[in-house]
C-alpha cells in the first residue's frame, strides 16, 4: 500500500553543502536529502563525468585531470555552477555534493548566490576514518549510465554486477585506483580541509559523524534539518 504520510514541507531557499573527504559518503547522503526535500542534488563530480561522456571542451580538459585524481581548475568549475544554479529548478535551493572544494571556489560560490539574502546555507561536514574511506573507495562500483554507486560489501546491487536502476554493468572508477586515490586524499588535505574552518564562522556549520550505518547518518542529517527550520 502507497505511504499515504504527507511530504515534508519544501523549504525554501535552503542550500547544502556537503564537505568531507572522497569516500565519505556526500553523494549517498546528498541524494537522500535532496530526495526528502525534494530540491536538486548538484553533483560536481557526476556533471564532470557527463561532460567526459559527453566529449564537451569542458570533459576533454577535465578527463585527463579527475583520472589522475587531481582537481579541474576552479574558473571552469565557478562557471560550470553559475550556469547551473540558475535553472529554475535550483531556485528553491539544492544540495551542493562536491563544491566549494577550495576556497576560491567558495568566493566564487558567494558570488554565485549574491543578493539571495533569504538563503540558509547548512554546511554538513562528514567526518570518516581515513582506513574506511579507503576501503569504501576500492569496493565502489559505478553505473556509467546513470551514475548510481554500488559497494560490493556496504551496497550490493541485488543482481551481481548490474546496476538495478537500469541493469548497466556496473565498473570501478578510474580514480578509486590506488595511485589516483592517494592524490585525492592529498588534494582534500591540502586545498579542501581549509573550507571547515571558512564556513564554521559564515553558515549552520555541522560535524556529522559518517563512521556511521548511512541510515543513522541520514537520521541526523534530517533531524538537523528540521531543527534548524523549527529555528528559524
Ligand atoms: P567527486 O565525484 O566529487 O569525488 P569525491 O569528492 O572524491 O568523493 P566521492 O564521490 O569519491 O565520495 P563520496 O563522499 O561522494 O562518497 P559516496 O557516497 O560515493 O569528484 C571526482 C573528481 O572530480 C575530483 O577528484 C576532481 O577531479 C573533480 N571535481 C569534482 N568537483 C570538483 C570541484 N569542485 N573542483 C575541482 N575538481 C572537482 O560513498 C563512497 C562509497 O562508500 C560507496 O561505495 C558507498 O556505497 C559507500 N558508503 C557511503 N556511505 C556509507 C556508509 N555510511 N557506510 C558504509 N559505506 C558507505
Ligand atoms: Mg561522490
Amino acid at each position: 500500500m502507497a505511504d499515504a504520510r504527507p511530504l515534508p514541507e519544501p523549504a525554501l531557499g535552503t542550500r547544502v553543502i556537503f564537505l568531507g573527504p572522497p569516500g565519505a559518503g556526500k553523494g549517498t547522503q546528498a541524494g537522500r536529502l535532496a530526495g526528502h526535500l525534494r530540491i536538486p542534488k548538484v553533483s560536481t563530480g557526476d556533471m564532470l563525468r557527463e561532460a567526459i561522456a559527453v566529449g564537451t571542451p569542458l570533459g576533454r580538459v577535465a578527463g585527463p585531470l579527475m583520472e589522475k585524481g587531481g582537481l579541474v581548475p576552479d574558473d571552469l568549475l565557478i562557471d560550470m555552477m553559475e550556469e547551473r544554479l540558475d535553472k529554475p529548478d535550483a531556485a528553491r535551493g539544492y544540495i551542493l555534493d562536491g563544491f566549494p572544494r577550495t576556497l576560491r571556489q567558495a568566493e566564487g560560490f558567494e558570488y554565485i548566490k549574491r543578493g539571495d539574502v533569504t538563503a540558509l546555507v547548512y554546511v554538513f561536514n562528514v567526518e570518516v576514518p581515513r582506513e574506511e574511506l579507503l576501503k569504501r573507495l576500492s569496493g565502489r562500483r559505478w553505473c556509467p549510465h546513470c551514475q548510481s554507486t554500488y559497494h560490493v560489501q556496504n551496497n550490493p546491487p541485488k543482481d551481481d554486477s548490474l546496476c538495478d536502476k537500469d541493469r548497466t554493468l556496473l565498473i570501478q572508477r578510474e580514480d578509486d585506483k590506488e595511485t589516483a586515490v592517494a592524490r585525492r586524499l592529498a588534494e582534500y588535505d591540502e586545498r579542501t580541509a581549509p573550507l571547515i574552518d571558512y564556513y564554521r564562522g559564515r553558515s549552520r556549520f555541522h560535524t556529522v559523524d559518517g563512521y556511521r550505518p548511512p541510515d543513522a547518518v541520514f537520521a541526523e542529517l534530517k533531524t538537523i534539518v528540521a531543527t534548524e527550520k523549527a529555528a528559524s
